[in-house]
């Protein structure tokens, strides 16, 4: 497939045929989002912290941990557009600091756009990164870089004010030239709202089915893990049990002394020369 790129995602919408997006962390996962045609999007979402780093929190992430996963992906990626999100404290300083270190995430990671979170008080950002060609993917809703402020991950926008406000948001993001906007955890009549409202595709992830696109974390979609899962998520495979499985079999031959079979999967040595040696 050729290139995914903004104006591909314009043409998806106008068409409203939903965007696929799933994220990846490292050359393996970013090979398989790239062997299916139909994956448009590739995030290195900093759900990295937890998914795959272990921490607690995606506040918790640095922007080198960042990098280094997202050079790896880059590797791996071919058609799907490539986004990154810029991890908790390297966008909120000033916007000299979140520019200097979006450069860093699009020269050093090669990462195609940048995801993120916030409101009114990153549409400056927007602005500033927009006009030097940096795209961005804004991220409204849920915003887990803030789950201690909000006291936790809830649904977002559930009260008509709220949801007023949300919009407001949507607006002034899309304004500020956000080519894309991700909605996290909102009632799906905002989503559909949100979408219906602007001109720019809307991914959901807890949004209902009426959004341009839709995302999911890899580990929640394949399975990889049995951690929390919030209500939007579908498992798509049970990679879990079919790794344990593995990690069962292979245990299992080593012990029982089955593995490695010593014709098939053992070397042999030049036997006229070792006769006189053994
Ligand atoms: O970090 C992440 O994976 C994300 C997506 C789920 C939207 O932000
Ligand atoms: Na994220």
């Amino acid at each position: 497939r050729e290139k995914v790129t903004i104006q591909t995602l314009q043409v998806l919408r106008s068409r409203k045929e939903p965007i696929t997006m799933l994220t990846a962390y490292d050359y393996p996962t970013a090979l398989a989002c790239s062997s299916n045609p139909a994956i448009d999007i590739t995030l290195v979402g900093d759900s990295l912290a937890q998914v795959c780093l272990g921490l607690k929190s995606t506040t918790q992430l640095t922007l080198d941990q960042m990098i280094h996963h997202a050079t790896a992906v880059a590797r791996g990626t071919t058609h799907p557009l490539l986004i990154a999100d810029m991890p908790f404290g390297s966008y909120h300083a000033s916007v000299e600091q979140a520019i200097n270190n979006a450069v860093r995430m699009v020269r050093e990671a090669q990462v195609e756009a940048i995801k993120l979170e916030g409101g009114e008080e990153i549409v400056e950002l927007v602005r500033r990164l927009t006009s030097l060609g940096i795209p961005v993917m804004a991220h409204i809703g849920l915003l887990p870089q803030r789950h201690v402020a909000s006291s936790g991950y809830k649904v977002q926008g559930r009260s008509l004010d709220a949801a007023k406000a949300m919009m407001r948001t949507a607006k002034l993001l899309e304004q500020a030239g956000a080519f894309s906007m991700v909605v996290e955890a909102v009632p799906k009549e905002l989503g559909q709202f949100i979408t219906d409202n602007l001109s720019i595709p809307t991914i959901g992830i807890g949004a209902g089915p009426s959004t341009s696109g839709q995302v999911l974390v890899w580990d929640d979609a394949m399975g990889t893990w049995n951690g929390h899962k919030a209500k939007f998520v579908r498992r798509f495979a049970n990679m879990q049990a079919i790794r344990d499985e593995g990690v069962q079999n292979y245990a299992q031959s080593v012990k029982d002394g089955s593995f490695p079979d010593p014709q098939r999967e053992s070397y042999t040595i030049d036997k006229t020369e070792w006769t006189r040696f053994l």
